[in-house]
């Protein structure tokens, strides 16, 4: 017998001898959905926004958002209906992940987004903010604006990974003055603009619908 075969042999033999590890299981995987946000999220969104922003916005001022502002579109991500988490059935929040713009004619304003602190680095934030340019352009939108802090770096490079270019600068924009930058992705109604980004959305939706790693 050549030594290779010796030590296959010898590794059959080994691996037949191990115990099957019944409580060892791989990672836990979520199938994720996309959905409008509703009220009956909105106390998911406040302990949302207090994890992710320095000034949250209140309960009162998204309760108006959704019920009062003709202009507003919300969007949220979390666990797709069925099975949920497979394996050993950890908790997964009902609300992982949430965005929204404002339409102003053909400018869509994207005025929020954030995902679980748990959750990020899964690419969960680039799949809801092209589901809101997605939707936007629907809707008519041909330009997308946003406001970012200067010092928010995770948050420019996802913009800037989606075509965002910065066009300007506020002063002192945010409560505590920080400065905001002013990013804009234009001309998202043109096909040569919007075919790479609905190419990477769909294989982003398809590979959310199979599940992302839950946390934990
Ligand atoms: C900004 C924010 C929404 C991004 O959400 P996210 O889900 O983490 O975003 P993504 O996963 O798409 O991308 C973030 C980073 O994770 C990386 N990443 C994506 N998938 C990954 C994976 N499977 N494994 C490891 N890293 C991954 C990305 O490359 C990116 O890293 P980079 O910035 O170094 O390139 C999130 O950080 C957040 O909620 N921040 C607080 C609120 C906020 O600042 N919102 C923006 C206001 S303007």
């Amino acid at each position: 017998m050549g030594a290779f075969r010796q030590g296959l042999s010898s590794y059959l033999n080994w691996k037949k001898k191990q115990p099957i590890a019944r409580d060892r299981v791989g990672p836990q995987t979520c199938p994720l959905a996309i959905g409008p946000l509703t009220l009956t999220d909105l106390e998911s969104v406040m302990e949302l926004e207090k994890v992710s922003f320095p000034s949250p916005w209140t309960l009162a001022t998204y309760h108006s958002e959704l019920t009062r502002n003709s202009r507003s579109r919300y969007l949220k991500v979390g666990p797709a209906p069925g099975p949920g988490v497979r394996a050993m059935g950890a908790a997964v929040p009902a609300l992982i992940a949430q965005g929204g713009f404002m339409l102003f004619g053909a400018e869509m304003h994207i005025v929020t987004i954030a995902v679980l602190p748990d959750w990020r680095g899964r690419s969960i934030g680039e799949w809801l903010l092209l589901a809101l340019l997605a939707l936007g352009r629907e809707e008519g939108a041909h330009t997308a604006t946003l406001e970012v802090r200067v010092s928010n770096e995770v948050a420019l490079r996802l913009y800037r990974r989606a075509g965002f270019e910065a066009v300007g600068y506020r002063r002192r924009y945010y409560p505590d003055k920080e400065d905001a930058r002013i990013l804009a992705l234009e001309a998202l109604h043109r096909e040569s603009v919007w075919g790479p980004l609905r190419e990477r959305f769909e294989a982003l939706s398809v590979l959310m619908g199979r599940g992302v790693e839950a946390p934990g």
